[in-house]
């Protein structure tokens, strides 16, 4: 393998929350990941990133930080995070921590002294706001939405008004103060002091807003150029971080959050930025096969011309479950589609269990997106449901018994668990560990170039370089013959009774 660890490194998402409750509250903690550690490794994943577990009120379920350098007592504590990062050397596994830069918790010191002081002063210098319009200030100074749902801007009741792109519980700071800048820094020196391998900077493209806050144009839509997004100075910061985590040995990695296509994220991945930015494009992509084909070529490229490859992003907090956005088959075939195109890959705990999302009773929703959308939105708690480690009844080995985990588990949940799919070869369980175990000798390495093979219009194949295994995706509805690309299958994405791969699946070949 050449190049540094992440280069083509599999990263699982720990949703900390939800993933093992080690002290007994119906919260997943740190205690909780120190005690499975044996299964993102028994995955053959390189690394695991941690949401955040900071001390918050938790509006944004811990996206909304109070002090960025100290652990929430409800997860542990900076002990626990020691012992976990040595913990995870000790079995081959990195640990990647959660940097949310952009704004901070309402209730921050920062935030609490900023409204206190009153319009004009020095305090609320570190956040950006404004006058509002309108004779006596009543409306908001600019058309911006937050990204959860109503206006991007909440009265300090004063006159003036202070941005938050997310929830009204999270001002934006400003990155052009000396004061927020070095504590950034501090904040990201840090961590990296107690031996991280690295840092997925949150929000990564929202750190610059456009001088002058100018409105948005009418008929503006969500996802298209924003005065707020991916501005070019958010690039200086990363340039300046890059620089800090240079200083440490042992290639540390700044993974970006971005939500762009190929042409707004490949300047983060430029030799002097930032080595992964995520690629979320494909989570919305429908399965067919001309569109991942036109996409993969163009990431490809956009990075390629920084000598970066692209961070395929399978599933995460953000977005509904891969099996239902996918369907639970499909899940599959994206599965060994990303791990076999060049790049990282970044895989969401749960599903490599196949969770589906659930439909959670309005009672039990938390996420900000629900309420600041009036409902409209059901949020993004679906996703996020406790894991399932044994069969049984709720919670699943997620919590000690008669523990409410803080999200209700459906029924059924029991049928996913980690201790029946162990034993089932045909689980998706079984096939992620296999998959992640073969890519390591196959595909991880090989040539970026892609060498898409002939065939029908709706299978994807392809090879990397000139030689090597393929990669047959078919996206289509009838069966495809894969004994045209090879002669052996190394996995398929479903069991193949002959030598027919059946529609919704991929098969590796050599
Ligand atoms: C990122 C996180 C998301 C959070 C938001 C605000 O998008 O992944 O969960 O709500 O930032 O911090």
């Amino acid at each position: 393998m050449t190049g540094p660890w992440w280069r083509e490194a599999v990263t699982y998402e720990i949703y900390l929350r939800s993933y093992v409750d080690g002290t007994g509250d119906g919260l997943g903690d740190l205690p909780g990941v120190r005690s499975r550690l044996d299964h993102p490794r028994g995955l053959g994943v390189d690394a695991v990133w941690l949401t955040p577990f900071y001390p918050s009120p938790d509006h944004d379920c811990g996206y909304d930080v109070l002090d960025h350098r100290a652990v929430d007592a409800r997860f542990g504590t900076l002990v626990d995070v020691d012992g976990l990062i040595v913990e995870a050397h000790a079995v081959g596994l990195r640990v990647v921590v959660d940097l949310v830069l952009n704004h901070v918790s309402a209730g921050h010191p920062w935030f609490r002294a900023a409204r206190a002081a009153g319009p004009g002063s020095a305090e609320r210098l570190r956040f950006h706001v404004r006058s509002g319009r309108g004779p006596a200030g009543e409306r908001p100074p600019t058309n911006w939405p937050s990204i959860f749902g109503g206006p991007a801007w909440s009265p300090f009741g004063d006159g003036e008004w202070y941005l938050h792109l997310f929830d009204a519980q999270q001002p934006d700071l400003r990155h052009d103060h000396p004061e927020v800048a070095a504590d950034a820094e501090a904040t990201l020196r840090f961590w990296l002091d107690r031996g991280v391998g690295g840092v997925r900077f949150d929000a990564a493209g929202s750190l610059v807003k456009e001088d002058g806050y100018p409105d948005l144009p009418d008929g503006w839509r969500p996802g298209e150029a924003a005065p707020y997004s991916d501005r070019d100075g958010v690039h200086a910061i990363y340039r300046r971080w890059a620089r800090v985590l240079a200083e440490y040995p042992g290639d540390r990695l700044g993974v970006a959050e971005t939500w762009g296509g190929p042409e707004v994220i490949a300047p983060y991945l430029r030799p002097d930025e930032l080595g992964q930015a995520f690629a979320m494009d494909p989570l919305f992509w429908p399965l067919e096969a001309a569109t991942w084909r036109a996409g993969v070529d163009a990431l490809l490229a956009a990075t390629l011309r920084h000598g970066r490859l692209p961070t395929w992003v399978h599933g995460s907090h953000d977005v509904r479950r891969a099996a239902t956005r996918w369907g639970a088959d499909g899940s599959r075939a994206v599965l060994l589609l990303m791990l076999a195109l060049p790049g990282s890959v970044y895989l969401y705990a749960g599903d490599e269990l196949g969770l589906p999302e659930v439909d959670l009773p309005d009672d039990a929703i938390r996420d900000p997106v629900f309420r600041r959308s009036g409902g409209v939105d059901r949020g993004r708690d679906g996703a996020r449901v406790p894991v399932p480690w044994t069969d049984g009844s709720p919670p699943h080995g997620f919590a000690a018994p008669g523990v409410a985990p803080w999200l209700p588990q459906p029924t059924g949940w029991g049928g996913y668990a980690v201790d029946r799919q162990a034993v089932d070869p045909t689980s998706t369980l079984a096939l992620t560990r296999a998959a992640l175990r073969l890519r390591t000798g196959r595909w991880r390495g090989r040539p970026a170039q892609l060498c898409w093979l002939d065939g029908p219009d709706e299978v994807l194949a392809f090879q990397r370089g000139s030689d090597g295994p393929v990669c047959l995706a078919n996206l289509g509805d009838a069966p495809v013959d894969w004994r045209r690309y090879g002669e052996r299958v190394l996995l398929a994405s479903v069991s193949l009774a002959d030598g027919w791969l059946p529609p919704c699946a991929t098969a590796w070949l050599c």
